[in-house]
C-alpha cells in the first residue's frame, strides 16, 4: 500500500515535533555541561562495520540488520547502532591525533529489524555518547552521571540504574567455562535460542527473557566473582565514585549486554513502567572495540538512550510540556486587490522579528478573524481598501477589543511596544 509506511516506522507528526525538539534541547544542554561534542556520521556504514564491531554471534547481526547490495556490488548496512560508526570515524578522521581524550555525542535514527511493538521500532532514534581515549572509572561515573542527570533533568523518576562488570579477554574465558559448566547439563531445558547460544556466546543466555531459561539459569554463577584484579579494582572504584555522586545503583549479575563489544563496565537504566520495554538507557565500556577496528588499543565507553522509549516515558508522567502556537499578527487584506499591500506588510514585520501569519486561502474577513482567534493572535492588522488608499490600516487589539486606524509604517512599533510590555 502505498499509503502505509513500512512496519515499524513511524512518522514524526507537526504536533509532536515540539516535544522531539525539547528533548533535544534538554540533551544539548547537558552535553555543552559535560563538554561533550555533537557528531553525525552517515546511517548506512560497510556491513563489515557491523559484524567486526557488534559480534557476529548476537541477535542484531544475525537477525536484525537492514543489509542490501548497492549498485556497486557492496555490501551496506542501515546502521543498528551507532558505537561501531562513531569508532570508524574515529580513526578514519585520526580525532585521536587532536586530543587525548575524545567526548562526542549522537542522535539520529538507528534501524533494526525487531519485531515492533510499543516502544520498538525497525527505525528508532537514540540519544548516545562516546568517550574515547580514558581507561579510568572516572569517565564510566561521568558518563553514567550524564545519562542519570539528563533523565532527572526531564523529570522522570521510577528509574533504576542497573549495573555489571562482564571482565576482559583475560577473566572472561574463565568465567565462559565456569557458567557453560554449570549449564551444561541444563541445556535441553533452555529455548532453542539459548540451546545454541551455549556453545557459541554462553553468556547471553543469563539475558534470556524466556521464563523457563531464566529458571534454569537460578544458581548461576557470578560473573563478578571471576573477575581479575585489574577489572575488580575498576568496577570496586566506579561503584565508589557513584557512591560519592549519590547515585543509587542495584547490582544485576545477569546484565551482560546484547553487544559483543563490551568489557568491563555495564549498565542500564529502566524505566519499569514501561514492561517488556523498559530499558531506557544501555550502554558500557569497549576496551577493545578500537583495536578490533584496526586502531591502536584506545579504551572506550558509552551508552545510548532511546528517545522513543524517553517520549513514552513521559507520556505517562505527565510530564511533557504545554507549546503555545501563539502569534503576535495576523495580517487580513479584504479581498485580493488588497493582498500586495498585506503581503509587504507580512514579509516587513517577519523580517523585523514579529511572528505574523496572513491568509493564504483568499477568503473573507469573518474567516480570516476566526484563523486568527485559532493563532490566538494579540493583534488583527485588517486591510481595507479605503484605509489602504490613505496609507492606513486598522489594528485590533484582540484582547481589547480595541481597534486603531494607524499609518502602515507604524503597525511594527506599535506591536513592538505592545509586545514588550
Ligand atoms: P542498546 O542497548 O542496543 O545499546 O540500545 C540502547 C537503547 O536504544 C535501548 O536501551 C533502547 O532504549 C533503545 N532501543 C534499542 N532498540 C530499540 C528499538 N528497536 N526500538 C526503540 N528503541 C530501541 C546500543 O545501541 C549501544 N550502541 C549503546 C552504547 C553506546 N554502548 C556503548 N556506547
Amino acid at each position: 500500500m502505498l499509503v502505509t509506511g513500512p512496519r515499524g516506522t513511524k512518522d514524526i507528526l507537526p504536533e509532536a515535533s515540539g516535544n522531539w525538539q525539547y528533548i533535544e534541547q534538554v540533551i544539548r544542554d547537558i552535553c555543552r555541561l559535560y563538554l561533550y561534542k555533537e557528531i553525525r556520521t552517515p546511517v548506512f556504514e560497510h556491513t563489515e562495520l557491523f559484524l567486526r564491531g557488534i559480534g557476529e554471534t548476537t541477535d542484531i547481526v544475525e537477525k536484525e540488520m537492514y543489509t542490501f547490495t548497492d549498485r556497486g556490488e557492496r555490501s551496506l548496512t542501515l546502521r543498528p547502532e551507532n558505537t561501531a560508526a562513531v569508532v570508524r570515524s574515529y580513526l578514519e578522521n585520526k580525532l585521536y591525533a587532536d586530543t587525548l581524550l575524545n567526548k562526542l555525542f549522537y542522535i539520529g535514527p538507528m534501524f533494526r529489524y525487531d519485531r515492533p511493538q510499543a516502544g520498538r521500532y525497525r527505525q528508532f532514534h537514540q540519544f548516545g555518547v562516546e568517550a574515547l581515549g580514558s581507561k579510568g572509572p572516572a569517565i564510566d561515573a561521568e558518563i553514567i552521571m550524564l545519562a542519570v542527570q539528563l533523565l532527572r533533568k526531564l523529570g522522570l523518576d521510577d528509574l533504576t540504574l542497573y549495573l555489571n562488570s562482564v571482565g576482559c579477554p583475560q577473566c572472561r574465558p574463565i568465567y565462559r567455562e565456569k557458567l557453560q559448566d554449570f549449564l551444561r547439563e541444563k541445556t535441553s531445558h533452555l529455548c532453542s535460542d539459548c540451546q545454541s547460544r551455549f556453545e557459541r556466546n554462553p553468556m547471553r543466555v543469563l539475558d534470556c527473557k524466556k521464563e523457563k531459561c531464566t529458571e534454569e539459569t537460578q544458581g548461576a554463577p557470578h560473573i563478578v566473582d571471576c573477575l581479575c584484579d585489574e577489572c575488580s579494582t575498576h568496577f570496586n572504584h566506579l561503584k565508589s565514585l557513584l557512591t560519592l555522586a549519590e547515585v543509587d545503583f542495584k547490582l544485576n549479575p545477569r546484565l551482560v549486554r546484547g553487544l559483543d563489544y563490551y568489557t568491563k563496565t555495564a549498565f542500564e537504566i529502566q524505566y519499569a513502567p514501561l514492561g517488556a520495554q523498559s530499558a531506557v538507557c544501555g550502554g558500557g565500556r569497549y576496551d577493545g572495540l578500537v583495536a578490533e577496528c584496526g586502531g591502536q588499543p584506545t579504551p572506550g565507553i558509552g551508552f545510548a538512550i532511546g528517545i522513543e522509549r524517553i517520549l513514552l516515558a513521559l507520556e505517562k508522567q505527565k510530564l511533557l510540556p504545554v507549546f503555545s502556537n501563539t502569534i503576535d499578527v495576523f495580517v487580513a487584506p479584504m479581498g485580493i486587490d488588497m493582498q500586495g499591500i498585506a503581503f509587504k506588510l507580512l514579509c516587513n514585520l517577519r523580517e523585523n522579528g514579529i511572528t505574523a501569519e496572513m491568509d493564504f486561502m483568499e477568503k473573507g474577513i469573518k474567516w480570516q478573524m476566526k484563523q486568527a482567534n485559532k493563532y490566538s493572535a494579540k493583534f488583527v492588522a485588517i486591510i481595507g481598501e479605503e484605509e489602504a488608499a490613505q496609507d492606513k490600516i486598522m489594528l485590533k487589539n484582540m484582547l481589547t477589543g480595541v481597534q486603531e486606524l494607524i499609518n502602515i509604517d507604524e503597525v511594527q512599533q506599535k506591536i513592538e511596544l505592545d509586545v514588550e510590555a
